[in-house]
């Protein structure tokens, strides 16, 4: 006979209650909502691939060739040259001159963010993180017993950030500030004047900006620069990857650039460090990254155009429903609208219940940091054009019965 002891469940750690990601959570209630018989149209997730949009044929190939050739092998843990080289290239004709030793090549974005974070933040250590944020950085700050102190991005002034809120927050606790620009999920690219802010504030603190420019090739009006392009002397970490411009998100292959600063020479070291616990990430695809900033990028002309169609429809399509408000987007493929629910009620419900009357998936604005009863939520707006107007109908028919009937 067993004893009760080995059949109890395994208990797991605390840290996993204290992360949340929003975006993916909402996925398992869609799930439920398929499961009756009910179409879901997932306007949640920021894939362009999964709505059509194709990886470049040049990319691919060279990722096969690297598979062939027998790139099989572990590889370098910050990288292998030629991705690491190319992306200081790039960086530096930006205007943004960094080095190759102090690019990493990671698993996307996100590897990095959490590589730098935990590099740099202890346990208590506090994280200046905008409002509404990409949830990964929460998510991982709680993981690793940090503190994220949101400061506030003000839609009345196109979801720039809130200099006054940010002085505010600053505590001797604070390590880093995150700026995201292009935004997700406002869709907003910051004018020079609040870049160079941002900067003096950081600078006038002590603190390092990680600056999240996984967007930065989608701006509608052409390709925005680098934050660091404003003074490359800065403590500035910048991260991006293939995912959005390049569209394969599924290959998980990004890239930090750490600026020349030699105030960031301990952080690259100890990203170093951490680097080698996990080896490398995924060889193959790192034979992409050279081919993608050196190679041929006309499909991001027409995907920049698509994406600007797809937001003015979005925009003059939302604006066009009695209750909701919406900042046009200038980058990317998100939207943030508003719609004014009545007292008592969350943008959670409202998701939820939009989710089951029309199969329309969208994320509510609390799952980025905002508070509830504000009713922001966010669409991602990459689906085609046709799809995108039967959603608009299906949600504008709706939120007219909702706001009615409660
Ligand atoms: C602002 C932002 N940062 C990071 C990421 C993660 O991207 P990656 O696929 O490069 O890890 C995303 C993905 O949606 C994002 O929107």
């Amino acid at each position: 006979m067993q004893s009760t002891k080995t059949r109890r469940a395994i208990p797991t750690a605390a840290r996993v209650d204290r992360f949340s990601y929003a975006i993916r959570n909402i996925v398992a209630e869609a799930q439920r909502v398929e499961a009756s018989g009910t179409r879901v149209r997932y306007l949640n997730i920021g894939d362009p691939v999964a709505f059509g949009f194709q990886t470049p044929p040049h990319l691919i190939a060279a990722v096969e060739r690297a598979l062939r050739d027998g790139h099989n092998n572990y590889g370098p843990s910050p990288g292998i040259p030629s991705a690491r080289e190319a992306v200081a290239a790039e960086y530096s004709s930006n205007g943004f001159p960094v080095t190759a030793d102090r690019v990493f090549i990671t698993a996307g974005t996100s590897e990095g963010i959490e590589l730098v974070l935990s590099a740099i933040v202890d346990e208590g250590g506090e994280v200046l993180v905008p409002m509404p944020t990409y949830p990964l950085y929460t998510a991982v700050l709680a993981k690793l017993g940090a503190r994220a102190k949101y400061y506030r991005l003000d839609p009345n002034r196109h979801w720039l950030p809130d200099l006054g809120h940010l002085n505010d927050l600053v505590t001797p606790d604070t390590r880093a500030l995150v700026v995201i620009d292009p935004n997700n999920p406002t869709g907003a690219v910051y004018p020079t004047e609040m870049r160079r802010s941002l900067l003096a504030f950081a600078e006038d603190r002590g603190l390092v900006i990680l600056a999240d420019e996984v967007y930065g090739d989608l701006g509608f009006d052409g390709p925005v620069s680098p934050l660091g392009l404003l003074d490359p002397d800065a403590a500035i970490i910048s991260f991006s990857s293939l995912s959005k411009a390049y569209l394969a998100p599924g290959w998980r292959t990004g890239w930090m650039a750490i600026g020349r600063s030699p105030r960031l020479d301990d952080v690259v070291a100890a990203v170093k460090k951490l680097a080698d616990g996990r080896l490398c990430s995924t060889v193959p695809m790192q034979y992409a990254v050279a081919e993608a900033l050196t190679g041929d990028r006309s499909h991001q002309i027409g995907f920049r155009r698509d994406l600007k169609a797809r937001s003015d429809l979005t925009v003059s399509r939302l604006r066009a429903m009695p209750g909701v408000t919406c900042v046009a987007p200038t980058a990317a493929f998100y939207a943030m609208p508003r719609v004014t629910l009545p007292p008592g009620r969350t943008d959670e419900e409202y998701v939820k219940a939009l989710l089951h009357a029309t199969g329309v998936l969208c994320v509510h604005g609390s799952g980025f940091g905002l508070p509830p009863e504000q009713g922001f939520f966010r669409i991602v707006f990459l689906a085609p054009l046709d799809e995108l107007r039967m959603v608009y109908d299906l949600m504008g028919k709706f939120t007219a019965e909702y706001l009615r009937s409660v």
